[in-house]
């Protein structure tokens, strides 16, 4: 629908996009540097100038229903989003709930649960699930999917958000190889059941808030061979074996088979990769998360060992090349651009500033990778 014609008034907006916003993300005291208008963007709310009071705005908002979002223009949409003002909490809920990724978790999270495993465990159920992480991967910038994957989780999201994003991280790592869109799905569904099995380790050992015990880490690394199990005669070897040894390693000092060399397919080479990412990003009971440059140094710096080396590499160029030229918060509290990403030393990257470049060090170091604009997020493919 056209907005332009669907506003009220004597307000005349110039032909730009509104974005939705939820009311509560405004704060007292900001200034409006451009209009904000009613949940549909047909009303004005409060023109560009005025200070934003809790009060006058609730008042406004009251005549229109009880919906709780307002509009605004892209611009501010961005200052809003990356204002400090908003927590990065709040930040990634309305990114998350924008691409898609909550209604996907959700579904996941649903399927895990069940026991009836012959019911939905397998290829055609599963294909419209398969089917709509694909169009994420089709329809939204990589570096937007990477936020909500980078996103620390609550432990009770742990194994719907990590399924979900070994699924996503498997699939750009196939597209980033050319792979044809059959081999692609079969990645996102070796990557979305490859931890299956972990539905069948007890829940107090799964979430265990500490380092494990011996004898629980021995449970744990059962996972691999459940997963096996239930995928067996149900989905072709690239899936069951993804599953299966997604925790092996090239020199054999993986679990649970201690393959090594030729003996671990390329499923499981690229399921490793997506695993490892998604772990390290991740905050866990008994370690912090990390920034995605510190992981990309770390891979590099071949911190994990037994991984597929040119995966690796393929991996870390494609990064480098969607996080360049991203708004980044600085640890100064301002922000700056990443004008380059070194590949052998990506956790020290080039950044812009005021038409300078400046490499950042222990004293002044990348803090958060900014949301784009929301029409940067879409790929337009
Ligand atoms: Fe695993």
């Amino acid at each position: 629908m056209d907005r332009e014609n669907e506003r009220v008034g004597t307000h005349k907006a110039p032909a730009r996009q509104l974005q939705t916003l939820p009311a509560e993300l405004l704060w007292d005291g900001l200034v409006l540097k451009d209009d904000i208008f009613n949940h549909t963007g047909a009303v004005l709310l409060l023109p560009k100038g005025e200070t934003i009071t809790k009060s006058r705005l609730e008042k406004l908002m009251g005549f229109y229903g009880d919906d709780r979002n307002i509009m605004v223009y892209e611009e501010t949409y961005l200052e809003i989003m990356t204002d400090e003002h908003t927590s990065p909490e709040a930040r990634q809920k309305l990114m998350e709930k924008h691409i898609g990724y909550t209604h996907l978790q959700q579904n996941i999270g649903d399927l895990f649960e069940r026991r009836d495993y012959d019911a939905w465990l397998n290829r055609d159920k599963l294909a419209p699930l398969i089917r709509e992480v694909a169009s994420k991967l089709e329809n939204f910038d990589p570096v937007m999917i990477l936020s909500c994957i980078n996103f620390p989780r609550p432990m009770d999201e742990g194994l719907q958000r990590h399924s979900l994003n070994v699924a996503l991280l498997n699939g750009m790592q196939a597209e980033w190889l050319e792979l044809p869109p059959d081999d692609v799905n079969t990645l996102v569904l070796a990557g979305l059941l490859h931890d299956i099995g972990k539905t069948m380790i007890p829940e107090e050992i799964l979430n265990a808030p500490r380092r494990l015990t011996a004898e629980e880490t021995a449970v744990m690394r059962a996972h691999p061979v459940y997963s096996d199990q239930l995928l067996a005669g149900k989905f072709d070897d690239n899936v069951r074996l993804a599953a299966r040894h997604h925790h092996e390693k090239l020199n054999g000092k993986g679990y649970p088979d201690g393959v090594a060399g030729d003996e671990l397919g390329f499923s499981a080479r690229i399921t490793a990769i997506s695993d490892i990412y998604d772990a390290m990003v991740s905050a866990r009971s008994y370690k912090g998360a990390r920034l995605p440059l510190d992981v990309f140094d770390m891979l590099y710096q071949e911190e994990f060992d037994g991984l597929d080396r040119s995966l690796v590499i393929t991996f870390l160029k494609n990064m480098r090349a969607r996080y360049t030229n991203r708004q980044v918060m600085m640890s100064d509290g301002r922000r700056g651009e990443i004008l380059y990403i070194p590949l052998n030393d990506a956790d020290h990257p080039i950044i812009g500033r005021g038409g300078e470049a400046r490499q950042t060090d222990e004293a002044w170091y990348c803090k958060e990778i900014l949301p784009a604009a929301e029409g940067d997020y879409v790929t337009g493919r």
